[in-house]
């Protein structure tokens, strides 16, 4: 049968068709259009990409490796987006066996990498910035500009908030406990009103290795994750990563990290007030009273969904550039009633004493999943982008899957055991739609949709009139378009559905609601990553992670060489942007 043109969604394109392939589909009567690859320039003086003779120096001025978290930046803070614009990418961790040659399987490559090799690697971590220009209708990637910029694994960063200056933050290279070098790991993120860039450390975990030598913090890294032997070989090499000679360098990662784009100069920020954990993003709304409210999800089976909520208003006369150093941390509780109780982590109250290893709020949030278990929060199948819909005032939890739940570990807000495709929840904030309270205490909660294919996985929830084609599996980051359609990015799809991750869109309200639709398909090993919107939903920019990274596949027989299809030359993760061939706006 000919997919429905769109039923009673009020999206109208063309869907696509599952499949599992080498490159990638966009709907018809889309366009898409590379921006930006591993490798290609950043900064003015970067050598030529060659895969085979790559160096640090050369990697630390080129487009880093497995783009996650995108953003579309006007060229001034606050301006609107013209013919130019900036935009920001995290780097969130390398494919060593597809990035360099003879490294066999992951499982090989961790046990050949040498320390030239973890030097480039450390080099492809961080984030780029560079400058893009509008071409016709689409996008296209300008030569390096005054703000263009690489941050990477080395980069020197202050350590601000409640953690700063702790016991347990201070190394033999830095005695203060103030200032760290690099970002790790960096998967989803945000944006401030004041312009900076919120990029966030996840599983930084797999970075630090070897025996830990400090009973004091056993508890503390064990529930991180923290193990002898990571899947990285990097304490092999580099002596801060390795817990035997430094016990306390893994505790300066896993923040949510500012970046300030427009000033090239600046010292990124870890602000650490808003805890640590393995932050997916840090998508942020307004409170009524002017309070900035960020919620962020920390991505493992059974942890938690956060907020933080500044302690003062934002001022968007004279913005507060340390506003994110005071305010409240908390976590949730989803009741079966349909409530769901944001818990506070403050030190002092409730469980967070001195008698559990809380002293001080630096205490909590360094250890603030062991604080927020002793809270009673609600254990999540795995929470990535928890985002704000600008439009109907709802906020939207991406769950993206929880295989080891078992029937005696179900939860009204993560109902099924064995849950091998994830959902979707949906948060109700006090107050009209359109001046939502995101600061209040409690919030009304219900589900938006339970992924897999309906009528062969149990338990799914999708709009009756969802097609052949419209059901998903694994949905990681998302984002609104200018009438508040929710555009839901996958990541896993390929191993636990047999269908490529992709881009499915659905309308949150009316008669389509929840009605998603597939729009496009990354190639094979790649998962989808970004999405970014422009605000006249005249483009949508799509980080394609990965593509490559299957079982069998490594840098001379990858399973795809998208985007190039060279010979001898590996898959590149990559950002492209879709536009719409007409000028409509995407979706049309
Ligand atoms: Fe890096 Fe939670 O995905
Ligand atoms: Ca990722
Ligand atoms: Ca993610
Ligand atoms: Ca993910």
């Amino acid at each position: 049968a000919v997919p429905m043109r769109g039923g009673p969604s009020t999206l109208t394109f063309p869907e696509l068709r599952h499949q599992l392939a080498q490159t990638d589909a966009v709907a018809e009567g889309h366009e898409s259009r590379l921006l930006i690859r591993w490798g290609d320039p950043v900064l003015p003086d970067a050598p030529a990409f060659d895969p085979r003779r790559q160096t640090a120096a050369a990697q630390a001025r080129q487009f880093g490796y497995n783009n996650d978290y995108i953003a579309v930046l006007p060229m001034r803070p606050g301006a609107p987006i013209t013919d130019r614009a900036l935009l920001w990418a995290n780097h969130e961790y390398t494919n060593t066996n597809l990035m360099f040659p003879g490294m066999g399987s992951p499982g090989e490559a961790r046990a050949r990498v040498t320390a030239q090799q973890v030097e480039i690697e450390l080099m492809a971590h961080g984030g780029s910035i560079v400058e893009i220009e509008r071409e016709g209708r689409s996008w296209k990637l300008a030569p390096p500009g005054r703000l263009n910029r690489r941050i990477t694994a080395a980069t020197p960063m202050r350590i601000s908030g409640p953690a700063a200056g702790h016991p347990w933050m201070r190394t033999s290279a830095d005695p203060e406990g103030r200032l760290v070098l690099g970002t790790l790991a960096n998967c989803a993120g945000g944006l401030t009103p004041w312009g900076t860039i919120l990029t966030c450390e996840e599983n930084i975990n797999f970075a630090f290795g070897g025996a830990l030598n400090d009973a004091a913090q056993a508890e503390s890294q064990r529930r991180f994750g923290m193990v002898d032997n990571p899947p990285y070989g990097w304490h092999r090499h580099v002596p801060r990563f390795n817990r035997s000679l430094d016990p306390n360098e893994s505790n300066r990662f896993g923040w949510v990290v500012e970046v300030d784009p427009y000033d090239p100069q600046s010292v990124p920020v870890k602000r650490t007030a808003l805890g640590r954990f393995k932050h997916e993003g840090a998508a942020h709304a307004m409170a009524p009273d002017g309070r900035m409210v960020i919620y962020m999800g920390d991505d493992q089976r059974f942890d938690y969904v956060y907020r933080f909520v500044t302690a003062r208003p934002h001022d968007p006369a004279s913005p507060d550039r340390n506003l994110l150093d005071d305010g409240t941390l908390s976590v949730a509780r989803f009741d079966a009633d349909g409530t769901m109780r944001w818990l506070p982590l403050v030190q002092g109250t409730g469980p967070l004493t001195p008698a559990n290893g809380f002293h001080n709020q630096g205490d909590v949030v360094i250890q603030a999943r062991r604080a927020a278990d002793l809270l009673g929060a609600t254990p999540m199948d795995r929470p990535e982008d928890v985002e704000a819909n600008p439009v109907n005032g709802r906020v939207y939890v991406m769950l993206t899957n929880n295989a080891n739940r078992t029937a005696e570990q179900v939860n009204p807000a993560n109902p099924r055991a064995a849950n091998t495709h994830g959902h979707v929840v949906e948060l109700i904030p006090p107050g009209a739609p359109s001046q939502p309270d995101h600061a209040a205490e409690t919030m009304r909660w219900g589900l938006f949709l339970r992924a897999g294919k309906p009528g062969v996985d149990p338990g799914t929830e999708y709009h009756r009139a969802t097609s052949d084609q419209g059901w998903l599996s694994c949905p990681d980051n998302c984002a609104f378009d200018s009438k508040g359609r929710i555009w839901i990015a996958t990541d896993g799809a390929g191993s636990t559905a047999g269908i490529a991750d992709g881009v499915w869109v659905a309308d949150t309200t009316g008669a389509g609601r929840a009605l998603t639709r597939l729009f496009y398909q990354a190639p094979t090993g790649a998962e989808v990553c970004g999405p970014w919107i422009l605000p006249d939903d005249s483009a949508l920019f799509l980080a394609i992670q990965h593509p490559g990274q299957n079982s069998g596949s490594n840098f001379e027989t990858p399973s795809t060489r998208w985007p190039d299809f060279a010979e001898g030359m590996p898959p590149r993760p990559s950002v492209i942007v879709i536009t719409h061939a007409g000028g409509a706006a995407i979706g049309s």
